[in-house]
């Protein structure tokens, strides 16, 4: 999704901007811009089509656009093809009004009617520009200031917006306004900053403000004022970034992804650690009582891509200890659905980012209906972390590969620890089990480590498929969990056409896609069901497949029917999801590497997805 950079201060704009811009490529785009602006001069504006590295020329590296005040962004394209023309800055014909913007604007035709009937011309297909013009017809008409032309716009538009905003008459001053989109806004001394993530601005401040839905903000040097929508000056309190810069650097590895799925151990150990102590869970700071948990009749898990394959292991786990109903589905679907929600339901929304629109829009499906939301989420502040009745953080740190690892392991373990304590407090989970399953969720990072070590023998067997045109993944119960999870890594990164199929559902249908040299990748970590899955491995091994099965150290007769064995440490059945997906993100990567692709940043894909 796009992305916005802001900076006001002593330094120069630009180079600020660049980087900052660089740190946010992780989130997908198509074309950027910057404009900056030195003292009363008036503002330059510089477009391009393509990387960064095409802007960052054209401006010679941010030299030939002086100025201590400027906006920039990466555009990934929604209204209007990806070129110089549409991407952003847009502004007032007059460059009364310059502004960035990430989101959608849907009523933005008819915004649009309105000021060409007004005299307003367009020169570009986006939303953008309609949102622009609109600030500037109601700054002139009303004679009124920057804050005020901004609200009233806020009014009269529909959809999602993180908007910046430099005006001709306030020079050394930017404008922000938000709505359902990401933005946080940075302080230092003598500087402020806006960005729409956290990297982009962590090498100059720690310090940020989270700024509320349908809420403006002025920057100037070094202060910020925050206001609502009827113009009034509201507080807001200061909150500091705890990652460290390096965490989301790259520190030595070719790509993010490969260093966040070394992170993999750490960062469970990290989210295990933040809620068990003396062998026992607390969720205090999750803030669920065990009165709320024993008033749960059902559970909805909503969440979308990798975090709702998460919420698919969930809910066999669940299910299988707590012994109470649990649904999972995709937020896209679930908001739209007019789902049947019950008094005592909880919603439960996985999401990395907090920012994944059809989440956000699930979950606040469920507040209007009075139901009890509780969130598991990565990015601390982010919008759905801050809307949610509970939140359950997950501590992966910075997590830049588009394609998640990290997040969607933490998120896992938050699951297990959920159905633990649900389980505990409910009474369907003697306390001996208890215990010992929450001894064998601390041997998951060191388990997790040993499978990386062995990481080469992925890459050999993933070289030899480079060429690879479709590849099945097959696995039953939690392996089928597993396998959506692995299918989605091998196609997102490696662009090879993958799919994941309950193994038993493979004879209604999917078995006449098998021809000599299909690659099919078999899970089976599930012992009561190892047999059932080794008979559907050799129904599509007599039909020409090609066979890798992914199972548990053992279980070595799997050799007599594959053609390429992996295996992973045993582990309590419930957690061996942890443990078998390691071995298909590493599959994704190297095939990915193979092919010389971008690992981190795979073609029309964005890291967290804030619009519909
Ligand atoms: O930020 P979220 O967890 O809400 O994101 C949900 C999906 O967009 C995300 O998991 C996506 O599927 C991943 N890029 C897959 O690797």
């Amino acid at each position: 999704m796009c992305g916005i950079v802001g900076f006001t201060g002593r330094q120069q704009a630009a180079p600020i901007l660049l980087e900052g811009l660089s740190k946010l490529e992780y989130r997908g785009y198509d074309s950027a811009g910057v404009v900056v602006r030195d003292g009363d001069a008036s503002a330059e504006i510089v477009k391009a089509k393509g990387r960064l590295k095409v802007l960052s020329e054209k401006t010679n590296g941010g030299e030939a656009v002086p100025g201590t005040c400027g906006i920039g962004h990466t555009r990934w394209a929604t209204h209007g093809e990806p070129s110089e023309n549409n991407a952003h800055p847009h502004s007032s014909d007059d460059m009364n009004v310059v502004a960035v913007h990430n989101g959608i604007i849907e009523n933005y035709q008819e915004i649009k009617d309105k000021l060409l009937k007004k005299g307003y011309t367009f020169y570009s297909q986006t939303d953008t520009e309609a949102l622009v013009k609109l600030v500037d017809y109601y700054y002139k008409k009303y004679q009124v200031g920057p804050i005020d032309a901004l609200a009233k716009t806020m009014v009269r538009v529909r959809g999602s917006y993180a908007l910046a905003v430099m005006f001709k008459d306030y020079p050394g001053e930017i404008y922000v306004a938000r709505k359902d989109s990401p933005m946080i806004l940075g302080i230092a001394d003598g500087e402020s900053y806006i960005a729409s993530d956290v990297p982009a601005i962590l090498k100059y401040t720690r310090n940020v403000y989270y700024i509320g839905n349908l809420e403006m903000a002025r920057l100037t040097k070094g202060e910020i004022e925050f206001y609502n929508i009827d113009g009034e000056i509201i507080e807001k309190e200061l909150t500091e970034i705890k990652w460290d810069a390096e965490s989301a650097e790259k520190g030595g590895y070719e790509y993010f992804m490969m260093k966040e799925i070394h992170e993999q151990p750490k960062a469970i150990r990290d989210t295990i650690n933040a809620v068990v102590s003396d062998g026992k869970i607390d969720l205090s700071s999750v803030g669920i009582t065990e009165e709320q948990i024993r008033d749960v009749n059902q559970i909805h898990i909503v969440a979308c891509g990798s975090a709702y394959h998460v919420g698919v292991v969930a809910q066999y786990v669940i299910e299988d200890l707590v012994r109470i109903p649990v649904r999972v589905e995709l937020a896209s679907e679930f908001r739209y659905r007019n789902p049947l929600l019950q008094d005592n339901d909880m919603v439960l929304i996985i999401s990395q980012s907090g920012e994944t629109a059809d989440s956000l829009a699930a979950m606040r499906e469920a507040k209007n209906r009075g139901i009890r939301t509780l969130a598991i989420v990565n990015v601390v502040g982010s919008s759905i972390a801050r809307e949610a009745d509970n939140v359950f953080y997950t501590l992966a740190g910075p997590e830049i590969a588009v394609a998640t690892t990290k997040a969607y392991s933490c998120q896992l373990v938050a699951c297990y620890l959920l159905a633990l304590e649900f389980a505990r407090v409910r009474g369907t989970l003697k306390d001996n089990d208890y215990q010992e399953m929450l001894r064998e969720l601390d041997t998951l990072p060191a388990k997790i480590e040993k499978i990386i070590e062995d990481k080469e023998r992925i890459q050999w067997f993933a070289s030899k498929y480079v060429n690879a045109k479709d590849v099945f993944f097959l696995g039953r119960g939690i392996d089928y969990a597993i396998c959506l999870e692995g299918s989605l890594k091998m196609k997102e990164i490696s662009y090879v056409h993958s799919e994941a199929y309950a193994a038993g559902e493979l004879k209604h249908g999917t078995i006449s896609l098998i021809e000599d040299g299909t690659l099919v990748i078999s899970v089976l970590t599930q012992q009561e069901l190892y047999e059932k899955m080794v008979s559907n491995m050799v129904e599509v091994k007599s039909r020409g497949a090609c066979l890798m099965g992914l199972t548990t150290y053992g279980h070595y007769n799997i050799e007599d029917t594959v053609d390429f064995a992996t295996y992973i440490p045993k582990t309590d059945r419930h957690f061996s999801a942890s443990l078998a997906v390691v071995p298909l993100q590493l599959m994704g990567y190297y095939l990915s590497l193979a092919k010389g692709l971008d690992v981190d940043k795979p073609r029309n894909l964005a890291k967290s997805v804030t619009v519909e």
